[in-house]
């Protein structure tokens, strides 16, 4: 199975993120923009995995969310791509991660992940909401110069994400869902 670790959004952050989309995809109607329910949070990136190790990653997990000082408050906040607006692959909402306790939570998952066979990524953890993909860099320039709507929310757990790839969309089926603190 193809799997990655997330966090779920709240669906008034996907109603705001929804509507945001909403307002952009005519500026790029060739890029892929994600669906409503799609819409996440990736901490890290699994990649294909045998099915069998399903509980042996959850419990992985749950160890280390559960060790975490406790949920963790943030908010939608602007908009970029990457790996640059004039070359864009990706479109993206900020996330505000001011105390860098994202970067921590995703730093903790993935170093949770080394020892049990799921090498260190080679890019640097960015808190990003993936909003588009364009199958050939597009100009984004414009795009990104618009801003989602200011949305808070806590961010109380860590979720393990089956992806299943299919058309036009990929679907994301929850396994587990792992308390931050406890
Ligand atoms: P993204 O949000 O930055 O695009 C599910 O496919 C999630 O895993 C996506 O949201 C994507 O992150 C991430 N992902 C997909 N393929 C990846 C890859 N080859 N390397 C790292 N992350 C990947």
């Amino acid at each position: 199975m193809r799997a990655f670790v997330g966090v779920d959004l709240p669906g008034d952050a996907k109603d705001v993120l929804a509507a945001f989309i909403d307002r952009l995809r005519a500026a790029a109607p060739e890029a892929k923009w994600v669906p409503r329910d799609n819409l996440h949070l990736t901490l890290a990136f699994l990649g294909e995995v045998g099915e069998e190790r399903g509980a042996e990653i959850g419990d992985a997990l749950r160890v280390a969310a559960s060790g975490l000082p406790g949920p963790i408050p943030t908010q939608v906040h602007g908009a970029g791509a990457f790996p640059s607006a004039r070359r864009a692959r990706v479109v993206w909402a900020g996330l505000l991660d001011g105390e860098g306790r994202l970067a921590a939570l995703a730093h903790r998952m993935r170093a949770t992940l080394e020892p049990i066979g799921f090498p260190p990524e080679s890019r640097s953890w960015k808190p990003h909401l993936t909003l588009a993909r364009f199958r050939t860099p597009g100009d984004a320039s414009t795009l990104v110069t618009a801003s989602p709507e200011e949305v808070s929310f806590i961010v109380s757990d860590v979720t393990l994400f089956r992806s299943r790839l299919a058309r036009p969309a990929p679907t994301y089926e929850p396994m587990g869902r792992f308390p931050i603190g406890g």
